[in-house]
């Protein structure tokens, strides 16, 4: 049936629909939905909704009301044209409404959001999240206590911002048992040694240089220590394979040892260097790690730009998927959360699940960094006289570690040292390690300067 809606159904519905609709919905009454957060996503998901309602509402098969939104401070000055009777400083005014079937969270944070998260499921409200803390912690509980109260939880702005992963392990990639998943999933990282490699920034100055840009934080140190990435591959891992994989069973290394030297000698041998967050399956174990890399330039991961994601999977029957696009940002975020409130809406609609919901087997744990197999890069600072080679190689050799080349770079005559350029065959990361620990101690040598496993 055709429907003309001129008439606002509730509070916040006048403005989706103050600009009419013509639409086939059915006279099915508005589906009431209370935002949390209104910052730098928020404020683009409010935004779509109340400027391009009747497309999302006919998209939805069902009008979409925005009834409330919870932020900390009522009367802060808003980016958009919102109407202030739309704003709450009071959760309950959300989770204590009977009107309100769908929570869509996008303030951020641990507590009290998982709380605020687990209150509306158990009040039997859907929810839709931006949360990476909150799922990578306590996704797999409120999953389950979702399916309990058979409601759903959708999460696809958790990781890759606007890019549709989530949705693609869950629907499109079903039919494959997944291999292994590598991303570079940081944009901020991303972004900070693209421009150390590109203009030989340092990292300081590569770090201002993205905060001036809107990407890096005030305090970087969720980015640039790996944290934000190992929350993401958290998520990714789990619903990858089904498992409970936590943010602290994952190895995590940040950037932050990386110098513009090692640009310059990662090109030379055929390198770009990255955060890579890598998972891959193994027999009744997975491996999950993050930390910088050197990674073949021939790599499609090795071409990501800028502040971009990107996301390869393998799958035993698909083979080899790359998805990319822009990892952050308030409307790239907002396209993810609104697609999911547009599926979920026609899910309640028809009165189904579209998607399958997840079991999360406990018994498969994670393989601890020093069994891992992996190739190395080593720039070491040494004295520059006979006999460093043989004592260096000889390290290598009793650590059962292959070397795969060897070369002298810069030397300096003021001080007789040079920079040697050491890069390995697959070892277990323990001998790498070891090597490492050994080298440091031997006299001529003044400092294992970098170490990047090459991926
Ligand atoms: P933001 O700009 O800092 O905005 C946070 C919003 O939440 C603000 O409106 C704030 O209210 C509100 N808020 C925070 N704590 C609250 C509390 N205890 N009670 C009520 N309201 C509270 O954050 P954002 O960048 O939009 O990020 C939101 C979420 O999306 C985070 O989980 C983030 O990880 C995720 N995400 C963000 C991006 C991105 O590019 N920004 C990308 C992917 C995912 P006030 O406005 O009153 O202060
Ligand atoms: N800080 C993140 C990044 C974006 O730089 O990729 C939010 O997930």
């Amino acid at each position: 049936m055709l429907v003309v809606s001129l008439a606002p159904a509730a509070d916040g519905a006048k403005y989706a629909s103050a600009l009419g609709v013509v639409t086939s919905m059915s006279q099915a009454r508005p589906l009431n939905v209370g935002l949390i957060g209104l910052g730098t996503v928020g404020s683009q998901i409010a935004e779509r909704m109340l400027t391009w309602g009747p497309q999302l509402s006919r998209r939805a098969g069902v009008e979409l009301c925005l009834q409330k939104v919870l932020v900390r401070d009522v009367t802060k000055r808003r980016t958009i044209d919102i109407s202030p009777d739309l704003l709450t400083a009071d959760p309950d005014a959300i989770l204590d409404d009977p009107r309100v079937e769908v929570v869509m969270e996008v303030a951020g944070g641990d507590e009290p959001m998982r709380s605020y998260i687990e209150r509306a499921i158990q009040a039997g409200k859907h929810v839709i999240t931006a949360n990476k803390v909150v799922m990578a912690k306590h996704g797999p509980e409120l999953l389950d206590q979702a399916a309990e109260k058979n409601v759903d939880v959708y999460f696809e702005a958790a990781v890759g911002g606007g890019i549709p992963l989530i949705s693609t392990f869950r629907t499109d990639l079903q039919a494959n048992r997944i291999e292994s998943v590598s991303a570079v999933i940081n944009g901020t990282t991303n972004y900070v040694l693209g421009r150390m490699a590109a203009a030989g920034l340092s990292m300081a100055d590569a770090v201002r240089e993205a905060q001036d840009a809107g990407y890096a934080e005030a305090d970087p140190t969720e980015d640039v220590g790996g944290y934000d990435a190992t929350y993401k591959l958290a998520i990714l891992a789990s619903i990858a394979y089904e498992i409970k994989v936590r943010p602290d069973e994952i190895y995590r290394e940040g950037i932050q040892g990386i110098e513009p030297v090692d640009f310059r000698y990662a090109r030379e041998l055929g390198y770009a260097i990255k955060l890579v967050a890598h998972t891959q399956r193994h027999t009744g174990r997975v491996e999950a790690r993050v930390h910088p890399a050197m990674i073949s330039l021939d790599h499609p991961l090795a071409r990501v730009e800028g502040a971009e994601n990107a996301v390869f999977v393998e799958g035993d029957l698909v083979g080899k998927v790359l998805l990319m696009g822009q990892g952050a940002g308030g409307r790239p975020t907002a396209s993810a959360v609104v697609g999911d409130l547009i599926d979920l809406a026609r899910s309640i609609r028809r009165g189904v699940q579209s998607r399958p919901s997840f079991s999360f087997d406990d018994r498969i744990g994670v393989v601890p960094i020093g069994e891992v197999k992996t190739r190395a890069y080593y720039r070491i600072r040494v004295d520059d006289r006979p006999g460093v080679l043989a004592a260096i190689g000889q390290v290598f050799a009793e650590e059962g570690v292959s070397i795969s080349s060897f070369i002298q770079k810069d030397a300096w005559s003021h001080d007789m040292t040079a920079e040697l350029v050491v890069t390995t065959h697959p070892s277990l990361d323990a001998s790498l390690q070891k090597a490492r620990e050994r080298m440091e101690r031997l006299e001529p040598v003044h400092a294992v300067s970098s170490f990047l496993r090459v991926f």
